[in-house]
Order: C-alpha cells, then structure tokens, then sequence
C-alpha cells in the first residue's frame, strides 16, 4: 500500500481532475462480484461498521490511525466570544468571553503518512469546552460544499475512486459515479471554482452543514458556521514544495512567530435555502454574523489523551445549537464513532508531523 493521498473526495480537488488513464474492466466486475455477494447493492446493508470497513480496504489498515483524516497534528488556543452569536443561539459558547479549545489540523484521506500536496483538502476540527461543562465539536474542511450528500455517495465514491491499475482510478468507474450522482458533479464544478491558500494558517474551514440555533426565546435559525481566517490569503504555489511534510512544517513556522487567528462566522439561512444537502451552496450574499476570534497558539504531536484521543463527533453540540435534517450529520457521528472505537483498541506508532523533533 503506498503513502499516496488515499481515493476520497479529497481527490475532486482541482489540480486532482488530472487525467485518469484508461483502464479494462476487470476490476470492475470484480468489485461488482463481491459487492453482489456482500449484499451492498441493498443500501439497508450500509452501516458504519460497513462504511469503515471500506475505508479500510481502499486505504489499507493503519492501526491506531483515524480512518479518514488520519494525517494530523493537534492544536491548543481559546476562543474570545464577542456576544454577536447571542442574537441566534442561546449557547454559553456565544456569551462574551474567553474559553479554552483544542483542536485538530489535519488532511483528508486515510493515509497517516501521506505525502502534503495541494489535492489534500484541509481541515481543522475544534473543542470548545464551556465554562458549564458542556462541550461543542466541530470538523470543518478548506472546500466551499461537501462533494457527498449522503453516506451512500460517500461509499460509492470510496469504491469508485479506488486505486487501479497504476494506482490510478479507473475512470470509467468515476463516469458511471458521476453519472449517478450529478448533484456530485455540480458540487466538484464549485469546488474546482475557488481559489486554495497556501497553508493551513491562511486557510478558512467551513463546516458545510446546516444547523439549527436557538435563541433565548426558543427561536429557531439555520445557521452554516466557517473559521474565516486573519491571516492575508495567498495562493496555492503552482509548483509546491517537494518535502513530504512541507504544510505541516509551515504550520510549525507561523506559529512559532506568534498565534494565528480565525473568526467565527455563522452565515444565516433564509427561507429555501436547503438545510438537508451539503453539496448546494447557500447564496454568498447572506448575512454572515462575526461571533469572535479563535485564537490557535501552540501545536503538539497526536499522543496518549490530546487530539489524537477524541472523536470529532458533529453532534456533539452545546445547548442552542441543534442538528439540521442533513443526514450527514447523523451518518458521520455513526461513522466517526465506529473509526474512533476501533483505532481507539489499536497498538499506536508515532504520528508523521512531530512537533519539536525536527520533524
Ligand atoms: C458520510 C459522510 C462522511 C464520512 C463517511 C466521513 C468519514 C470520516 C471519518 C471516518 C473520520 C475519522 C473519524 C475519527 O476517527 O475520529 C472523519 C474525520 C473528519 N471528517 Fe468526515 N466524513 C463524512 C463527512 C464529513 C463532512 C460533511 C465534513 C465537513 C466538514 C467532514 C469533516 C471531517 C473532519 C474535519 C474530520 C477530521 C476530524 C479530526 O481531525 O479528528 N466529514 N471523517
């Protein structure tokens, strides 16, 4: 198994639309054999123990590892509420104030070593833990719609976009994808639209799904929340860097001269825009309510009770903010937690971004 950045949708990325070399159909109809045996062709059959079980086929078994975003480093700062927040949500989080968070930087897909390189999509995953005790999780990712409305066009992309022959999807098995979930392919067409910053620091992490918030009155709002990065935004380099972990140790740099910031905007749905599908953008006009600054101060590498050992569940939510009709949100709970229960068993080995070890 090779450390080469694993088939997810990290691959619809723009400079990942390469082109795919052509490829028999031999592999098709060996999946396609197997998968009749298994029963997938019946969606009841899809469950999270099945779902990991595909990400550990196509990306191989790394113990101890996450079974997507598995490439990571953990975060520590706090975020200042300026009490905006309040107008939509009745959660502590949005009080005025300071609380402590830890976090996660990470890239998509299941390779723990893979290689850092601008198909990999960014992501940083937060804790917030609130003066009450509750706590507030959160995964965001650097794209501006999530290619995948539901698990079953995650899993079939999984399978569609497996290495073949030459390590290479077969294309014609991304077609037959595509062809059978377009609002997929209306999705990659967004997202091959936005420009990507060079970094994790001058990233922005949009969390992509629709919520619920609730006010002090019991009101309801649909809410999108994003990290608009402070830092000034600059292109991906056209030819990046060779260095295996060249993002991760230009994260180190930034933040050892000093903290880098994000602010917390809760972008306002307004009638009709969809709550239930990840893959539609919500109109760019929006209001978009700035509700305070994270500050991420230091990084440490994934070890024994820091990031390494928390599951980044999206429903794991304060009161006053509740889960939308998305059902990615339910499937990914289901998925992440059967990911973090069975790394969570597993032998570890150390983490590819060492921090403060020359690594
Ligand atoms: C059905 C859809 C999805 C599946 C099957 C899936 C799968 C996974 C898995 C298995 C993990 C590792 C969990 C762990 O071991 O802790 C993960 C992590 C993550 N996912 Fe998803 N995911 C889905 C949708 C999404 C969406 C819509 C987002 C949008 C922001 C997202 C963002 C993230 C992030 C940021 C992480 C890393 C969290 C960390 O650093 O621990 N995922 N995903």
């Amino acid at each position: 198994m090779s450390d080469q950045p694993s088939p997810s949708y990290a691959l619809f990325t723009p400079r990942s639309l390469r082109p795919l070399s052509l490829i028999g159909f031999v592999l098709i109809a060996i999946t396609a054999a197997f998968a009749w045996t298994g029963g997938w062709f019946n969606s009841s059959h899809l469950d999270a123990d099945r779902m990991i079980d595909t990400f550990e086929e196509v990306n191989g078994l790394h113990p101890g590892f996450r079974r997507n975003h598995a490439k990571g480093v953990c975060l520590s700062g706090w975020f200042d509420s300026n009490g905006a927040g309040q107008r939509l949500s009745s959660a502590q989080v949005f009080t005025p104030g300071r609380v402590p968070v830890f976090g996660r930087f990470a890239l998509a897909g299941g390779m723990p070593a893979m290689p850092d390189g601008p198909e990999a999509v960014r992501s940083m995953a937060l804790n917030f833990t609130l003066p009450d005790g509750e706590v507030w999780r959160t995964g965001m990712n650097d794209i501006p719609v999530f290619p995948l409305k539901d698990a079953r066009a995650f899993y079939d992309e999984l399978l569609a976009t497996r290495p073949a022959a030459g390590g290479k999807p077969d294309p014609a098995r991304v077609s037959a994808f595509l062809a059978a979930h377009p609002e997929s392919a209306k999705a990659i067409a967004l997202i091959k639209d936005v420009e990507f910053s060079s970094g994790f620091a001058n990233a922005t992490y949009n969390g992509l799904n629709a919520f619920r918030f609730i006010d002090a009155a019991g009101h309801a709002t649909p809410v999108r929340w994003s990290m608009r990065a402070v830092d000034a935004f600059e292109r991906e380099p056209e030819q990046p860097p060779k260095d295996k972990n060249y993002l991760f140790d230009e994260l180190a740099t930034r933040l050892a001269r000093g903290p880098a910031q994000w602010q917390l905007m809760l972008a306002i749905g307004q009638p009709g825009d969809p709550t239930n599908d990840a893959t539609l953008a919500w109109p760019a006009d929006r209001e978009a309510i700035d509700a305070g600054t994270l500050t991420v101060e230091a990084l440490a590498s994934e070890a024994a009770g820091n990031c390494r050992d928390i599951n980044f569940d999206p429903l794991v939510l304060p009161a006053g903010i509740e889960p939308s009709d998305d059902p990615l949100l339910s499937a990914r709970s289901g998925v992440y937690s059967e990911s973090f229960t069975r790394r969570a068993g597993e032998k570890k080995t150390p983490s590819a971004v060492q921090i403060g070890k020359g690594g």
